[in-house]
């Protein structure tokens, strides 16, 4: 039986901390859907379509790896898909208490899906989709910090080309 992970996130936008988590992930899982939260009630910088594209041409090449969007409970979209795994990142220290609240609300609401924890690679520990934006947003070089698109649709969406 296929084993099946979902990595879900707001991915606004996708960093290559999250890249580097989904390539640890698929190491371990068959299949890695990753799962980008459509929730109107959120504000984003990109739109849906937007996270979905930069995701795809980002991931372009990889195999065993499927964009989706999803709204609603984590859970039960995990459960549409026949994914018994939630993956999430861990920085620092500060990203425990949250990730910890999450994992086990989505124990409570479905005991037969596990959260698993990867850290990424040192040098993306304090990386973060809002501290880049912040930055971007003020004209800052944020060059290896996101996949190439992604720099792209940045500097686009703050007037910087
Ligand atoms: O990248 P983010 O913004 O930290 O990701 C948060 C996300 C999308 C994982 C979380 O907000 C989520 O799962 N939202 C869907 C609703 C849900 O199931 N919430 C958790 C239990 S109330």
């Amino acid at each position: 039986m296929q084993k099946i992970a979902i990595y879900p996130g707001s991915f606004d936008p996708v960093t290559n901390g999250h890249i580097d988590i989904i390539k640890r992930s698929i190491k371990v899982f068959d299949k890695v859907i990753v799962a980008i939260l459509n929730n109107s009630a959120k504000e984003f910088l990109f739109t849906i379509e937007e996270r979905i594209k930069m995701l795809e041409e980002s991931l372009n090449g990889f195999s065993n790896i499927e964009v989706n969007k999803f709204g609603g409970l984590l859970v039960d979209y995990a459960k549409t898909q026949k994914a018994d795994t939630i993956v999430r990142g861990m920085r620092a220290v500060s990203d425990f208490e949250y990730e910890f609240q999450l994992a086990l609300m989505n124990r409570k609401l479905n005991k037969d899906i596990q959260t698993v924890f990867f850290m990424p690679g040192l040098r993306w520990i304090f990386t973060s989709s809002s501290i880049i934006k912040e930055a971007a947003r003020l004209g800052g070089d944020i060059e290896g910090m996101v996949p190439p698109g992604v720099n792209k649709k940045l500097k686009e969406k703050f007037g910087f080309v």
